[in-house]
């Protein structure tokens, strides 16, 4: 099968899975990181395919609502993709998430480093605030809880279950991905998107505090 045709196939695929996902992994996260994948790409370079397959099928099989990635291989060997290639994919997509920090989420190839830029960039910025409290949301929680600080997480559970509200997620979380974005061109984009998190922060502080008893 053509490439080109491939790719066709997974986004149809991929749209009818995701399209009414109501945690902030839906069809429009995924457009919007691979068509952040494919900018970068555009600008740093790397395998198109690669890049573009991978950015598509990111979330089919999420850790936090998956045991195993079946859905994702089953596809691709239904497509006859080549071993090399899925074998490329399945080791980004399995080993990209950031996870609370609790795993090592390094990437040692270019496109493995643009997807989870192009991933990371998705979750800062005025859309990863909408996305953080739609997440929040998703699970019942509080968007704060001036009593409950932000914290260190020693495993995957806690990262799942701990009781925790939506702002700490920015300081155990979104603050942090600045610092660990792979690319210069991913760089510059996370900037800003951090600058308006900051802004964010303190005007919501504000209007919390907003003449508060001393
Ligand atoms: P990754 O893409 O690194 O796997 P996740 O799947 O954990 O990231 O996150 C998907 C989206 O949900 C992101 O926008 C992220 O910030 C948000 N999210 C994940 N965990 C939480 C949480 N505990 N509180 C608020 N938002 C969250
Ligand atoms: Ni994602």
């Amino acid at each position: 099968m053509n490439k080109d045709i491939i790719l066709n196939k997974t986004k149809t695929f991929v749209k009818d899975k995701l399209y009414n996902e109501g945690s902030g992994h839906d069809w429009f996260h995924t457009k919007r990181v691979y068509n952040l994948a494919t900018y970068l790409c555009e600008k740093e370079g790397g395998d198109e395919f690669i890049i573009k397959m991978t950015a598509l099928l990111h979330d089919i099989d999420d850790w936090k609502f998956s045991n195993n990635n079946k859905t994702t291989e089953d596809f691709l060997k239904s497509l006859d993709v080549n071993e090399e290639d899925i074998h490329k994919i399945m080791n980004i997509i399995t080993t990209m998430s950031y996870k609370g920090g609790v795993v090592d989420s390094t990437q040692d190839n270019l496109e493995g480093k643009i997807v989870q830029d192009a991933d990371r960039l998705d979750a800062m910025g005025a859309i990863g605030i909408a996305r953080a409290f739609t997440y929040g949301g998703s699970k019942n929680r509080l968007m704060y809880d001036p009593n409950i600080k932000p914290r260190d997480f020693h495993s995957l559970d806690e990262v799942k279950n701990l009781n925790n509200h939506t702002v700490n997620h920015f300081y155990e979380k979104l603050l942090k991905l600045k610092d660990l974005i792979n690319t210069d061109t991913a760089k510059q984009i996370a900037e800003e998107r951090h600058r308006f998190m900051e802004i964010y922060l303190d005007e919501f502080f504000y209007e919390w505090n907003f003449n508060k008893e001393k």
